[in-house]
């Protein structure tokens, strides 16, 4: 079976980015692959953080991804930094990137552009990622699009260190998916919806209640021609409601277009659809959140399953390396 993996930052609420880019994606993966799905609370402290809201954030998310559908006793989920392995093999991964490509990422330009810190480990934040993909000899890394840099960088450091040491990593391919792969900002549909980004008005959040969903989505800019068609460029915001519209309903953005002439229809099709689509995770979430101690349960054993792979994988890298005797 194909392993899948991938990761998601505890810096906080989810929102409908996330989960149409990414987590609905996860959550398929699971019912055919092996999959492997990690918190990534290391990568959370390339920013500054409190640790009160560090802990809180790490452990809603992971509240929320069970509610969103994945499943503990069919995937592996778990806490990045009670896997010691990940920070063990990133620093082999910052000796095989070179400062020249580190020096290129775009998340990297934009997140120092906007923050007064700016850590090393802002800076090196791929060599972490890119330890956290090969330590589980992952085939598939399902993100969204804005992770496509990300995903090169990795197969480009486990290229170059097979053909330095030789064969040590299986080198991943990205899954990115067609409709939701870039939910924008429903006030600015030229960025993308993200929770650091201070517009409450253009985000909705997984947790967000149903009267304030409608509001946001009839607030929803749009333009001035009148006309529904997909077409990213020219009509961003109304193509950007076609494409919730499309993903909260498995269907394409060309497909849902056709059935609609006015954008106030759109949008109250696309609020109801939204609605539908948290409900369950709501009413879930609700409940696991009366609980921690069954999640904090949960974590460790992910943790533990997720070290009996990580463990070998390390272990051979740091034979491959000339760290350990072959
Ligand atoms: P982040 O919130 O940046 O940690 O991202 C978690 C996952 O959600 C990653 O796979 C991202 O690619 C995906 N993601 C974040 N924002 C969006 C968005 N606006 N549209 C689609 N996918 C997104
Ligand atoms: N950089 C990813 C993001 O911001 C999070 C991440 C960390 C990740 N490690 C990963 C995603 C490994 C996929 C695989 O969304």
């Amino acid at each position: 079976m194909a392993r899948v993996f991938s990761g998601i930052q505890p810096s906080g609420e989810l929102h409908l980015g996330n989960l149409l880019g990414a987590l609905v994606n996860w959550v398929n993966h699971q019912k055919s692959h092996d999959a492997v799905y990690c918190i990534v609370d290391l990568h959370a402290l390339t920013l500054p953080k409190r640790p009160e809201e560090l802990r809180e954030n790490s452990l809603k998310l992971a509240q929320l991804l069970i509610a969103v559908g994945l499943d503990p006793d069919k995937s592996i989920l778990f806490m990045q930094s009670h896997v010691p392995e990940h920070s063990q093999l990133a620093w082999l991964m910052e000796c095989t990137v070179s400062f020249g490509e580190l020096n290129r990422m775009t998340a990297f330009k934009d997140k120092s552009g906007r923050n007064e810190f700016i850590s090393g480990g802002l800076f090196t934040y791929p060599a972490l990622q890119a330890a956290d993909i090969l330590l589980y000899d992952t085939d598939l890394v399902p993100v969204g699009d804005d992770q496509r840099q990300h995903i090169e960088i990795t197969r480009d450091i486990a290229e170059r260190f097979n053909s330095r040491f030789g064969n040590t990593f299986v080198v991943p391919k990205h899954v990115i998916p067609p409709a939701g792969a870039r939910i924008m900002d429903l006030q600015h549909p030229d960025r993308k919806m993200s929770k650091s980004e201070t517009s409450p008005a253009g985000t909705i959040s997984v947790l967000e209640d149903h009267d304030s969903i409608t509001k946001k989505i009839k607030r929803a800019v749009t333009d001035s021609d009148g006309e529904i068609r997909f077409d990213s460029n020219l009509k961003p915001g109304v193509s950007n409601l076609l494409s919730i519209l499309a993903a909260a309903t498995s269907s394409t953005p060309e497909e849902v277009a056709t059935g609609y002439s006015r954008y106030g229809d759109l949008k109250i099709d696309t609020a109801e659809a939204v609605i539908e689509l948290l409900r369950p995770i709501q009413v879930k979430f609700r409940e696991l959140e009366s609980d921690p101690a069954e999640t904090n349960r949960l974590l460790k054993l992910g943790s533990s399953k997720a070290r009996e792979i990580s463990s070998v994988t390390l272990e051979r890298a740091m034979t491959k390396i000339g760290l350990l005797n072959a």
